[in-house]
């Protein structure tokens, strides 16, 4: 029998500005990414140049099957100095919703993806007591000019993603995993001195109060990032009454075994738990997953030798995300969007093959009565990989990036026809 998804399930594809439209240049990282020292393994540069093509992006995604498009606003373009906003960025963003609009796509629109403006960082970035007002006036600019075009909106993308990001300096400073693994130096920590100093250089300030969005985050400043969720959404619902509002996290699929059962409990509790309260009042969920982790009694564990690896470095595991909705919906009682799931590879099969059994997995999960209302993969385009560059593919479409090509995989028209069947794919 065939497996159908719910009426109006949202398929679609997902990118973050800053990675795909290329030259930010008013933002924090546009900044960082060229710094003596930087962590970056190579600037953004022209990205795969979404900002002018974008059009034909976006019919692109109509023409393969999709429905939805999860893209983000960027800050750093509509506000390029304090208080200051940039009219026309904001008609672009205007341009680019109507184009979702002729197109049949379902836009879900994301406020904050990682990338800030560059001023936000000399004021104290992502650790100031001022910073939850500043995104909310941010949003508030954006919401009531384009709210009536934007039916769902993500306040900030991976708000928990710190609590990652201090795990893997943890393991790294343990030398237990190295960078290189994913393609970083192993003089990474002395190439943080160097560039830390650029870093205060560059925004003018004590190099210690550098604190950009992917910065080590203290207590306060995790409060910070969900009272800044929390402000968004009070001025959203005010300005913008029809739009759903919800966050974005980052959840590994997190496992115990024999004995490690209370460290996995505290790893639910650090990555996701302690946020829920912060959620009292979205309107949906948006969880993003790319794979699962093992803890035993002495904490995480390695990726077995012969177990397939994704170019993250993360194990292949697209039962993962079926997992991470269980987990969650017995907690929060909002629908979950998948804002993000996918795999960096070069071999197209083994996305196709992620593809089929995450969704396998959604659908499951459906027909045992949890809500979940979208799915949206990453990425679109093969993008920016943030301090990677562009050396990681989790694109369903390739770019050349010297002519700006655009090449559908067939792991793209794959998801398209699984859109337009609003089934499950015919070998499940
Ligand atoms: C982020 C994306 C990133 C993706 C793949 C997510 O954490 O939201 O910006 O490209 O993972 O690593």
């Amino acid at each position: 029998m065939k497996k159908t998804f719910p009426e109006k399930f949202l398929w679609g594809a997902a990118t973050a500005a800053h990675q795909v439209e290329g030259n930010n240049t008013h933002s924090d990282y546009w900044t960082m990414e060229k710094l003596e020292g930087t962590t970056f393994k190579e600037p953004s540069g022209d990205a795969v140049d979404h900002y002018r093509m974008y059009r034909e992006d976006i019919a692109l995604m109509a023409e393969l099957g999709l429905n939805t498009y999860r893209f983000s606003i960027e800050w750093a373009r509509i506000e390029p100095q304090e208080g200051i906003f940039n009219v026309e960025a904001l008609d672009h963003y205007r341009v680019v919703l109507a184009a979702c609009q002729e197109s049949g796509i379902t836009p879900i629109v994301t406020m904050h993806h990682f990338s800030s403006p560059k001023w936000l960082i000399t004021v104290g970035g992502w650790e100031s007591e001022g910073t939850p007002a500043r995104f909310a006036r941010y949003c508030e600019y954006v919401m009531s000019e384009l709210g009536s075009m934007i039916p769902y909106v993500c306040t900030i993308n991976e708000a928990n993603i710190s609590v990652g990001i201090a795990k893997v300096i943890k393991q790294f400073t343990a030398g237990k995993e190295t960078f290189a693994q994913v393609g970083l130096q192993t003089d990474m920590q002395q190439r943080m001195v160097t560039y830390y100093g650029a870093l205060g250089k560059a925004f003018g300030i004590d190099p210690r109060q550098v604190q950009h969005f992917l910065s080590p985050r203290t207590k306060r400043g995790f409060s910070l990032i969900f009272e800044a969720h929390m402000a968004a959404r009070v001025v959203i619902r005010r300005v913008s009454p029809a739009t759903k509002i919800g966050l974005t996290m980052s959840l590994f699929d997190i496992q115990a075994s024999s004995g490690g059962e209370e460290n996995a409990q505290h790893e639910h509790q650090e990555e996701f738990l302690q946020f829920i309260p912060y959620l009292k009042g979205d309107d949906f969920f948006g969880l993003q997953n790319y794979s699962s982790e093992t803890y035993g009694p002495d904490g995480l564990m390695p990726i077995p030798e012969d177990a397939e690896r994704t170019q993250m470095g993360y194990l292949y595991n697209p039962e993962a995300l079926e997992q991470v909705i269980r987990y969650v919906s017995k907690h929060i009682d909002i629908p979950i969007i998948v804002t993000e799931n996918g795999t960096a590879t070069d071999n197209d099969e083994r996305r196709v093959e992620f593809i089929n059994r995450a969704i396998s997995g959604v659908h499951a999960c459906i027909q045992d009565g949890i809500p979940v209302q979208g799915y949206t993969h990453w990425s679109l385009l093969d993008n920016f990989e943030w301090m990677l560059g562009y050396t990681k593919t989790f694109g369903l479409i390739a770019v050349d990036r010297n002519t700006q090509k655009r090449m559908p995989k067939p792991s793209a028209r794959h998801l398209g026809t699984i859109a337009q069947s609003n089934a499950c794919p015919n070998e499940y």
